[in-house]
């Protein structure tokens, strides 16, 4: 797959059917996953996926509970504010995140990330995302979710015997599998409203009005 067609389309795919994925695939994300750079390369990592089908519809029932505690805290009110806005993108992303919530355990395959002795935090996602990418090239959906780390990080190892006692901690659980939908570019605040040059406040002179790569850039 082109490089800027997996950059520029890997989203979050929430909506996922049940086919499993299989095992050469599953060892194909994490190969690539590991590869990706740690601080100091400790690779302070495990990555534990989860098929089974009991434990996959546990893990729904509390990542279920944890979006109820998200919505009942951190996006109290988002919803209502965004009907109020009438902002259609984040209502599309509270739509399909309470997809997620309500068939996660369907999902055919979960990978739970833990790291340890990361004080910044910033060792893990390169691997998460590289393993995203390496999804998305084998046309497999993933989403990068935290909840369950934020308010079942107990629960969840109870489940799956994660020793919390020995430092690690789930940073990420993504559910995987093949895509009910499409594939679509990431629409993204233009890259010249982000980006400062020097000096912190100073925007660039150039602009750049639309994604710099589409769907025609692959010349199908
Ligand atoms: C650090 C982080 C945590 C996230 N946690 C969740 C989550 O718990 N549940 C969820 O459905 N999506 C989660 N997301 C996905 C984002 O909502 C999503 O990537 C964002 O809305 C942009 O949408 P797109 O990826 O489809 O372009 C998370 C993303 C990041 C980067």
């Amino acid at each position: 797959m082109d490089l800027n067609e997996a950059l520029y389309t890997t989203r979050a795919m929430r909506r996922v059917s049940s086919e499993p994925v299989p095992p050469d695939v599953v060892q194909s994300m994490l190969d690539a996953a590991i590869r990706s750079p740690s601080g100091g390369n400790s690779q302070n990592w495990r990555w534990l996926t989860v098929t089974d089908r009991s434990t996959v519809r546990e893990l729904g029932v509390l990542y279920a509970e944890a979006w109820v505690e998200l919505n009942e805290t951190f996006y109290k009110g988002a919803r209502e504010a965004a009907l109020d806005r009438g902002d259609e993108t984040t209502l599309r992303v509270l739509s399909s995140s309470q997809w997620l919530a309500d068939n996660f355990h369907r999902v055919p395959l979960v990978v739970l990330v833990y790291n340890r002795n990361d004080p910044s935090g910033a060792s893990i996602f390169p691997g998460v995302w590289s393993m995203m990418l390496a999804a998305r090239g084998h046309g497999v959906g993933t989403t990068l979710t935290t909840l369950l780390g934020m308010f079942k990080q107990t629960e969840v190892a109870d489940l799956l015997g994660v020793p919390l006692d020995k430092g690690w901690q789930n940073a990420a659980a993504i559910p995987c599998g093949y895509p009910l939908g499409r594939w679509g570019l990431a629409e993204r605040a233009p890259v010249h409203d982000v980006v400062y040059e020097e000096r912190w406040g100073e925007q660039p002179e150039w602009r750049v009005e639309e994604a710099l790569w589409t769907e025609s850039s692959l010349g199908l």
